[in-house]
């Protein structure tokens, strides 16, 4: 049985994962609405997978028992300076995801629920490839400056990037 204490918490993480995913597709608009095409897929990707990681949260509890509460999702930021701030917010916010991770495998740790732990698991490998990949291009478009034949290189780039389904859902 999952505590009332970890539901809770989990309910929580997943309106985050959800917010995170409006946070993304949010991004991949201003992106598209900027003509910054691969931009926008990469933040699209990333939208799907943000809604995989509250899907995994989701089967996750009710495989344990557990009641699933879909809480209203806050609004989202809607326009971005550039890709280099849009980039950075990412990062910034996957940082915060990572900690949100901690504190619940910290509470499931002090209450030695090992199944919990178990999950969570994925989450924390997930989020050292979230950080390092927004890390990444928030260093390449540093480097692009304002140079505006490289930032399209990069968007070039980054548009090559396939959705792949979480592997807790595979
Ligand atoms: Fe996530």
């Amino acid at each position: 049985m999952i505590s009332k204490d970890l539901q809770n918490a989990l309910n929580d993480q997943i309106n985050a994962e959800l917010w995170s995913a409006y946070l993304y597709l949010s991004m991949s608009l201003d992106a598209e609405s900027k003509t910054l095409n691969g931009i926008a897929r990469w933040f699209f990707v990333q939208w799907m997978e943000e809604q995989d990681h509250a899907r995994i949260f989701q089967k996750y509890m009710s495989e344990r028992g557990a009641k699933v509460e879909l809480k209203p999702i806050a609004t989202v930021p809607k326009e971005w300076k550039n890709p280099l701030e849009m980039f950075k917010d990412a990062l910034d916010h996957e940082v915060e995801v990572t900690a949100m991770i901690y504190d619940l495998v910290k509470m499931a740790a002090s209450e030695g629920d090992f199944t919990t732990l178990s999950r969570l698991q994925w989450f924390i490998d997930e989020q050292v490839e979230e950080e390092k990949s927004a890390a990444d291009i928030v260093t390449e478009l540093e480097r692009a400056g304002k140079d505006y034949s490289t930032i399209r290189d990069i968007d070039a780039t980054l548009g090559q990037r396939e959705y792949k389904k979480a592997g807790p859902l595979a």
